[in-house]
């Protein structure tokens, strides 16, 4: 926790205010009466601090701190290098984006800089000196704020100017030495691309080059490699002043475009920014299973964890339908996230401005200026709610012994396969993977094919098509140790260049797994095909598997005629541990069964060791005490009958049955 506490707070923007200088004494006694404690400033400060180049104003940012500083209220403060003033983009148009297809964009929008451009690197390390210089040891700081969002823009951040070309060029050149290895791993005489000099290579472009997929992944690497420069760059004068503030990069959810693995070390605490679609589908734990699993990567990327620094407190405005969050669940999808391990609720954003893009988006106070309305009463009840958890939460993180492998690198090039199913959605799978681990109520952390399995008994790696021979190295020693592995058809394909593996399959696991693939498949709409595994029928959908069964027990067959009886499902006991194998795409009913088997070997139970009525979760967080977190996501009231008593965290009371209201969330312990 920063400073002991559970933060609670929102984005502040009071530049937009500077005609309304009134409003920062009356925004102060919002705050205290939203029980909030922190607010993230400045992110996009930028034009206000220097609005002419070299003319620098800090006077108002001056005021806004001291303000914040004297009422107790924590700031995490923003460099502003989101977005760009226009005497800026003006004066040196080299800092401006350039897309794939070489057209440079025009000024404005935000998150639209060439991360390689000398000129915009200076202009924001000096930039970044000064407030590092003027705030470091501000009373008010925190933490700081890197940037907003990287690669948040229609770009997705990527620039193709020539200084980018450049830099990829020599990022290439470090990495393969020369140009044989580099055509060797990227297979480039296929279409007789092969290089012979290195400028002859360009960043993948519809116009160009855009299905060499070792180019792809190398240039996706790069990309996060390049932006991750840029925020080191960043953070430098800020740690030069003072090392001790902690550093954080506000992430978003499920992001492609970033390996936010390659992020984590280069952030103190995580944070996240987090607007699930509560309300757009038939039901919501459909949302609420994707906003677990996000929390839960956020936590994972550093084992520690990690802030929610944007939500809304009721609204978006960016949706196709901005649907507001009906009683209950504020309150509930804030707990949600910190049942997942975060250690605060901010929310974008405090005032809602009276022009722009951004003024419909949901806000503490709104346009009405009301403390009394239904929205507003709804932020503060959290702030008192968090504030009551303080204590019980201090030094308690989420613990797992289950762990599925979320993989940047395999998503890139899993979606880029040119195989089978071309629209195939990795995160998609993901979510269908993790919800009935999510519905046992079952602690999980999504971790990357690079990270550590030892700490974990049962680790699940669905659609693992990408993955090196070391990673299948540590998977086997995993399971000889006793480990829990399991795998999905289309696994194993390619190494972590794209490179399909040649000779049996999965690579480097089939002696794991006890089977050969022989076939893989992908199944039309007109076609049935089903699994049967524990005597009932699961259906499949998209991808189907034949293997070869070598030493594993078939535990699924499946019911086609083209298919019939051929083995679906296996179980493999390998050395000291277990592997299993889904051959198809099945259900989410087929996981279930398939997931209790696995943990009753596992021997893991949720944290209340019980069965949850459908739309019901728990996750618990450790320290001294056990914490459990019940939420409820359905739109009714749900009764539970525990198998010990437990205490509510907020009355006190002792209770061996549970009653949830519709979107309720009880904390026991
Ligand atoms: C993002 C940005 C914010 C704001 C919100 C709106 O998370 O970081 O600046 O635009 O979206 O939901
Ligand atoms: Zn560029």
């Amino acid at each position: 926790m920063i400073q002991n506490k559970l933060l609670h707070g929102a984005d502040y923007n009071p530049e937009q205010w500077l005609k309304y200088p009134e409003i920062l004494a009356q925004d102060i006694e919002i705050m205290k009466k939203a029980n909030m404690n922190c607010v993230s400033l400045n992110i996009f400060g930028w034009s206000v601090l220097e609005p002419q180049e070299g003319e620098y104003h800090f006077e108002h940012l001056d005021r806004v701190m001291d303000a914040l500083g004297e009422a107790g209220i924590m700031v995490a403060l923003s460099t502003p290098s989101g977005a760009m003033p226009h005497w800026l983009t003006n004066k040196y148009p080299e800092v401006l984006q350039t897309k794939a297809d070489r057209r440079r964009n025009l000024p404005g929008e935000r998150q639209n800089f060439c991360y390689t451009s000398p000129l915009y690197r200076k202009k924001v390390a000096s930039m970044n000196r000064l407030l590092a210089e003027r705030y470091a040891n501000h009373k008010a700081l925190m933490a700081w704020h890197i940037s907003n969002e990287y690669a948040n823009n229609s770009n997705e951040g990527e620039c193709h100017c020539e200084m980018c070309q450049a830099a990829f060029r020599t990022w290439l050149k470090e990495k393969y030495g020369d140009l044989e290895t580099l055509n060797e791993t990227w297979w480039s005489n296929f279409w007789s691309h092969t290089y012979t000099d290195w400028d002859q290579i360009q960043s993948p472009s519809s116009r160009g080059e855009s299905r060499t997929h070792g180019l792809d992944l190398d240039w996706h690497r790069f990309v996060t490699h390049q932006t991750l420069e840029f925020c080191k760059l960043e953070q430098e004068p800020l740690k030069k002043v003072n090392p001790n503030v902690p550093i954080t990069v506000n992430l978003m959810e499920t992001f492609k475009p970033l390996n936010y693995d390659e992020f984590a070390p280069y952030m103190d605490v995580i944070s996240y920014d987090s607007y699930p679609e509560w309300h757009m589908h038939e039901h919501d734990k459909t949302p609420a299973v994707c906003a677990a699993f996000n929390y839960n990567t956020m936590r994972s990327l550093k084992g520690q964890n990690f802030l929610l620094m944007e939500s809304t407190p009721s609204i978006v405005n960016w949706k196709p339908r901005n649907v507001g969050k009906r009683p209950g669940m504020h309150m509930l999808s804030s707990m949600q996230a910190v049942a997942h391990g975060s250690d605060s609720v901010i929310y974008f954003q405090f005032r809602g401005g009276r022009g722009a893009v951004e003024k419909f988006h949901g806000t503490v106070i709104g346009h009405d200026q009301s403390t009394e309305n239904r929205v507003f009463k709804q932020v503060a009840e959290i702030g008192t709610r968090l504030e009551g958890l303080n204590d019980l939460l201090k030094d308690t993180t989420v613990k797992s012994e289950v762990a599925m492998i979320f993989d940047w690198e395999n998503w890139w090039a899993l979606e880029t396969a040119n195989a089978l199913d071309n629209d195939i959605s990795y995160v998609q799978n993901m979510f269908r993977y993790y919800a009935p681990i999510w519905e046992m109520g079952i602690n999980t952390d999504m971790i990357p094919a690079s990270r550590d399995l030892s700490p974990y008994k049962v680790v699940i790696a669905p659609l693992q098509y990408a993955y090196s021979e070391k990673y299948a190295k540590k998977v086997e020693a995993f399971v000889c140790g006793g480990g829990i592995y399991v795998g999905t058809y289309w696994s194993g394909v390619t190494n972590e260049n794209d490179l399909c593996y040649l000779g049996a399959t999965p690579g480097h696991l089939t002696e794991v797994f006890g089977l050969v693939r022989s076939e893989t498949d992908c199944i039309s709409p007109y076609t049935d095909v089903k699994i049967k595994y524990e005597g009932k029928s699961y259906q499949c959908k998209d991808i189907v598997e034949r293997f070869e069964v070598k030493g594993a027990t078939v535990i699924g067959t499946y019911e086609d005629k083209f298919y019939p009886d051929f083995p679906a499902m296996t179980e493999h006991q390998y050395h000291d541990g277990t592997s299993y194998f889904i051959g198809a795409d099945v259900d989410s009913a087929c996981l279930e069964q398939l997931y209790e088997r696995v943990f009753a070997k596992a021997g893991i139970q949720n944290g209340l060791g019980i069965a949850l009525p459908t739309g019901v979760t728990v996750s618990t967080r450790s320290g001294e005490k056990e914490i459990f977190f019940v939420q409820n996501f359905n739109e009714d009231a749900v009764e539970i009958s525990l198998n010990k008593a437990y205490i509510i965290a907020k009355t006190g009371e002792q209770v061996d049955k549970l009653v949830l209201d519709r979107y309720d969330c009880k904390i026991l312990h």
